[in-house]
């Protein structure tokens, strides 16, 4: 087993269950133009994140970690007409890439893009969110997990991108701010009394990571 072959088993799921379009093609590419790091979620990832907030009729979306949007169009194609996605970007060059993209993908007028430090952002925000997204920097991941418990509402999905890391999260001699970060994630969730989590570990076109996914229990 390597890499190549989860990425071309990847690109296989996506050949056959409809998981690019124009709109997120030219996301990726104008992203990939401005200079943007390669790091979206994967098109499979993208979808299961559009199929989770419609599982659960979402209505009202937290993002934290734009970059170019292709998460962020992925989210809000689940949306109803009058439904809300805020997504949170550091960068206001990326926020500016995701803005074309959103408008161009025809979901701009669902999307509020909110630049500044997401730790700023997020005690200006009214819940409940219905789902949140986090994926952006790891090493703020338990403060980031809290704000979106605080933020939710019984019955709310919280999903986290990158929570297994190459299982670097097991490997006693990484001690980086990302890793740190990770593992101070899971004793948080954890100690979380209101959520009930699970973690599924994932290869294909990104590597070997995984992503976590809570559901805010009833209180
Ligand atoms: N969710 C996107 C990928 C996000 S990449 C997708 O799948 O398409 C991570 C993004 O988080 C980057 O754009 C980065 O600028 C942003 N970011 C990093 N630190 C941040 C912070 N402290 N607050 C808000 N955004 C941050
Ligand atoms: C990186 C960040 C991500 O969110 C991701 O999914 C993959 C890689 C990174 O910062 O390298
Ligand atoms: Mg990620």
């Amino acid at each position: 087993m390597d890499e190549q072959i989860w990425s071309d088993v990847d690109t296989y799921i996506g050949e056959h269950l409809d998981m690019a379009d124009p709109s997120l093609d030219a996301t990726l590419s104008s992203s990939r133009a401005a200079g943007l790091p390669e790091i979206a979620v994967s098109p499979p990832q993208g979808k299961l994140l559009m199929l989770l907030a419609a599982s659960i009729n979402a209505r009202r979306i937290l993002e934290i970690g734009t970059l170019g949007g292709y998460s962020t169009i992925w989210l809000a194609r689940a949306l109803p007409g009058d439904g809300e996605l805020i997504t949170c970007e550091y960068s206001s060059e990326h926020a500016l890439v995701a803005r074309k993209n959103v408008d161009a993908a025809g979901v701009g007028r669902l999307v509020d893009i909110r630049i500044g430090p997401a730790i700023d952002t997020l005690p200006t925000l009214d819940g409940p969110f219905d789902l949140t997204f986090v994926d952006a920097d790891k090493e703020s991941n338990a403060d980031y997990f809290r704000w979106a418990v605080q933020l939710s509402r019984p019955g709310s999905l919280i999903v986290i991108d990158n929570t297994v890391r190459q299982g670097a999260i097991v490997d006693a001699s990484r001690d980086d701010p990302a890793t740190l970060g990770t593992r101070s994630l899971y004793e948080t969730v954890a100690d979380e009394p209101r959520v009930s989590a699970t973690v599924i570990q994932t290869v294909g076109s990104k590597g070997y990571d995984g992503f976590l996914l809570a559901r805010r229990l009833a209180d």
